[in-house]
C-alpha cells in the first residue's frame, strides 16, 4: 500500500511539470492563432468577376475562396469583403446582412455594424472594369462604402 503511493506520488512530481507545460504550451498556440489573422497583411489581388451581363441586378454573387461578396443592385455592382474586422473571422451572409460566426458581430446589408465586438464596418473593394471588358474586384483598393460601378451606364 504505501509503496502505490509513493510510486503515485513520483509519477505525478515527474510527468506534473511536463503536462503543465504542456498545457501552456496549447493555451499560447491557440492565443496566438487566435490574433494571427489580423496580424498578417492581406495578399495583392484583383479577382475576376466575369462580363457586366452576368450580374443581372438582386443576386449575391459569393467569392468565398477569396472573402469577399459581390452584390449588384439598380445602382451598379459593389464588392463587400467578408473578413470580420474584429479578427479576421470569415462572416456569412444571412439574406438580411452578415453575422460572424466568431464572437457574434453583426452587420447590415451595407456591412456597417449592427453588434460588437467588431470595431469598424466591412471594407468595400473597388470594382474595376478590364480592358477586356471583365469586371474585376481590386482586393487592393478599398473604398468608401456605397461605391459602386455602374454597370448599364
Ligand atoms: S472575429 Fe468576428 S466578432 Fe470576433
Amino acid at each position: 500500500m504505501e509503496d502505490k503511493r509513493q510510486s503515485r506520488r513520483d509519477f505525478f512530481s515527474k510527468y506534473a511539470p511536463a503536462a503543465f507545460v504542456g498545457a501552456l504550451g496549447i493555451w499560447g498556440g491557440s492565443l496566438l492563432r487566435f490574433t494571427l489573422p489580423t496580424l498578417l497583411p492581406q495578399a495583392t489581388q484583383r479577382i475576376k468577376l466575369g462580363m457586366p451581363d452576368d450580374y443581372p441586378p438582386g443576386p449575391v454573387k459569393n467569392v468565398d475562396d477569396e472573402r469577399v461578396m459581390v452584390f449588384s443592385d439598380a445602382e451598379g455592382i459593389y464588392a463587400i469583403s467578408t473578413t470580420c474586422t474584429h479578427l479576421g473571422c470569415v462572416v456569412t451572409w444571412t439574406g438580411r446582412g452578415f453575422t460572424c460566426p466568431c464572437h457574434g458581430s453583426r452587420f447590415d446589408m451595407k456591412g456597417d455594424i449592427e453588434a460588437g465586438p467588431a470595431p469598424s464596418a466591412l471594407v468595400w473593394y473597388r470594382i474595376t472594369r478590364l480592358p477586356s471588358g471583365q469586371l474585376a474586384v481590386d482586393m487592393d483598393d478599398s473604398v468608401k462604402p456605397g461605391t459602386k460601378e455602374p454597370l448599364y451606364a
